[in-house]
C-alpha cells in the first residue's frame, strides 16, 4: 500500500466503535459491525456486507434480513457466527442458538437475542469498495422487556468494547417507554 493510502486509512482507524449485530437471513447468521441507523421515518437501518459472504447472496436473493442485537455475554457466539460460513455450517447448531420464525419475513430471527428487527431491503448501494450496503426498512420489531442498551457490544479494529458511560441526556427508561 502507498504512503498516501496508509495515511487515508489512518482516518478510518480513528473512528470510534460501531455496534456489533447478528444479521440473519433464511437459516443463516453472520456478524456485522458495519451497521448504522438510516432513517427515523420510515424507521430504517443499513448494514454493509462484503460480496463474498454467503449472507450477501441470501439477502440479494430474498430481499430481506433481520438485525438481532446480541449482549456482551454472547461473545463466544459472535466469534463462531463471525468466522464460519453458512455455506459449510449450520451456525444455529454450532453456536447453540435457536431459530425463531419471523413475524413478517420468511427468514429466521435469533430467539436468544433481546432485540430482533425484521427488515425488507429498500436500497442496495453498490460502490467500488469493500462492502455493499443494504438499507432495510424495519417492518416488525420484538424487544425483550429486560433489554438494556448498555448490554450491547461495540467493535472496531479487532477491539470489542462495551457501550460507554452516558455524559448527558435522558435515561433509557424515559426514552424507550
Ligand atoms: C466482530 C465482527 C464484525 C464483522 N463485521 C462484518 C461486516 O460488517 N461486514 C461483513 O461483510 N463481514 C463482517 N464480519 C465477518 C463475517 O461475519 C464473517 O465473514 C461470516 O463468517 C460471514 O458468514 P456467511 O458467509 O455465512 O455470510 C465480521 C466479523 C466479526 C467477528
Amino acid at each position: 500500500m502507498s504512503d498516501r493510502h496508509n495515511d487515508l486509512f489512518r482516518g478510518i482507524m480513528a473512528l470510534p466503535s460501531f455496534p456489533v449485530v447478528f444479521v440473519t437471513v433464511e437459516r443463516n447468521i453472520m456478524v456485522a459491525a458495519a451497521f448504522h441507523f438510516y432513517s427515523f421515518d420510515p424507521p430504517s437501518v443499513m448494514v454493509g456486507i462484503k460480496p463474498d459472504k454467503h449472507s450477501y447472496s441470501l439477502i440479494s436473493k430474498t430481499g430481506e434480513f433481520a438485525i438481532n442485537i446480541p449482549t456482551k455475554s454472547q461473545l463466544d457466539k459472535i466469534r463462531i457466527c463471525g468466522s464460519l460460513s453458512g455455506r459449510d455450517e449450520d451456525k444455529y447448531a454450532r453456536a447453540s442458538l435457536t431459530p425463531s420464525k419471523g413475524q413478517i419475513i420468511d427468514s429466521y430471527v435469533i430467539k436468544e437475542c433481546p432485540v430482533n428487527l425484521e427488515c425488507k431491503v429498500v436500497h442496495q448501494i453498490e460502490y467500488p469498495g469493500t462492502h455493499v450496503w443494504f438499507v432495510g426498512e424495519i417492518r416488525a420489531v420484538c424487544i425483550d422487556d429486560n433489554y438494556r442498551r448498555d448490554d450491547a457490544l461495540m467493535f472496531w479494529l479487532g477491539q470489542f468494547r462495551s457501550v460507554g458511560a452516558m455524559i448527558e441526556g435522558s435515561s433509557d427508561q424515559e426514552l424507550l417507554r
